[in-house]
């Protein structure tokens, strides 16, 4: 693409869409730009999963889990009836859960108030638990057609290299005002998903594929020769380490000890194994249960949002009567590992080994 056609109005989204024609990604969630042209349109539904999955969570990791909820759940009115245990075990391994609580409650009002349709104007997706700047302006464009400002992380990266600026002198406000004036009126939708898919695969953090660029003739980072070296990199804080203990208790029949957490706090609402409070290791606890508890080999390391989680996992055999002061045995062959939290899963498969030996 030349720099002229560039330099015209609306120069930069028409090269963009040229591009997307012919590069875009097949997603699940995805209505792509041929079928697009012949009038589908995509389900708002799918466009809310889908985005709502995508927030702090790798498209690669998002696509299973998309595929397994349309499977499960094909409508919002599915959603809106379905168990909240069965919703939370389904997005066990997700992470981030608070998002699957506000899954639930969004589907429930669009479902019971709304007759199922989701508002289209990025103020009223707001007020939708879970839907936050980003994720009202990625539905207003991608469901609705709506020409809208949708900045995230790749995004900043993109725009920062075209234009040559450090994300430390740029503030989220100005990344906003020039992601509006780049978007075109004509298929604004198509356009937003194109620069998502201009940062994922040409324009990515490191190693960027310039050659493969409509913007490279145009992109200041390019030119300056060391397009990688943009938008220059934010030093985050080390987080604290928090050392706690996890209970695995096994029943002489195989029932595990669970315990469901509470719904506000880390892993909020989801099952998990007992042991100490992650947000307070240094306060006093019991284990679950009077048992003779061994101490497993190493230590489970996970990191969250705000803290480095290293657990000692404490494993016991225990008799048929035990009684637990904190959660319920659950019956081996109800027992899915893969329902619980990643950490929880890692937990496992470290005590499973102990308890096997
Ligand atoms: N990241 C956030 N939303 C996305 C989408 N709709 N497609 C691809 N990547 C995304």
């Amino acid at each position: 693409m030349g720099q002229s056609r560039l330099r015209e109005p609306g120069g930069h989204a028409a090269a963009l869409l040229d591009w997307y024609d012919r590069c875009a990604r097949d997603l699940p969630w995805r209505v792509g730009p041929a079928e697009r042209a012949c009038g589908v349109r995509p389900d708002p539904y799918h466009v809310w999963l889908s985005e709502i999955m995508l927030q702090q969570t790798t498209v690669r990791s998002a696509w299973r889990y998309f595929e397994e909820f349309i499977d499960r759940w094909p409508t919002i009115g599915d959603l809106a009836a379905a168990a909240d245990d069965d919703v939370m075990a389904a997005w066990a391994g997700l992470g981030y859960y608070a998002r699957a609580r506000n899954l639930l409650k969004t589907a429930r009002i669009v479902a019971q108030s709304r007759g199922g349709r989701f508002p289209e104007k990025e103020s009223e997706l707001r007020k939708l638990p879970g839907v936050g700047t980003y994720t009202a302006a990625a539905m207003a464009a991608i469901a609705f057609d709506r020409p809208a400002a949708v900045v995230d992380g790749n995004v900043k990266r993109v725009l920062a290299r075209l234009d040559g600026l450090r994300t430390l002198s740029t503030t989220d406000h100005d990344f906003r005002e020039r992601a509006r004036q780049l978007t075109p009126t004509a298929r604004p939708g198509d356009y937003v998903q194109a620069v998502m898919d201009l940062g994922a695969t040409v324009c990515r953090p490191r190693a960027p594929r310039c050659a493969d660029c409509p913007w490279e003739s145009c992109c200041l980072a390019r030119l300056s020769g060391s397009p990688e070296s943009y938008p220059g990199r934010v030093s985050r804080l080390p987080k604290p380490v928090h050392r706690c203990l996890a209970y695995v208790a096994v029943r002489a029949d195989g029932a595990v000890l669970l315990e469901k957490r509470p719904e506000s706090g880390l892993l909020g609402g989801m099952l998990g194994w007992p042991g100490s409070d992650w947000a307070a290791p240094d306060e006093p606890h019991a284990p679950p249960c009077d048992a003779e508890w061994e101490t497993v080999d190493g230590e489970v390391r996970h990191v969250l949002t705000h803290l480095d989680l290293r657990l000692t996992v404490q494993v016991a055999q225990v008799a048929g009567d035990c009684r637990p002061c904190k959660g319920d045995f659950v019956e081996r062959a109800l027992f899915e590992p893969r329902h619980l939290p990643s950490v929880m899963q890692k937990v496992w498969r470290v005590a499973e080994k102990t308890l096997n030996k």
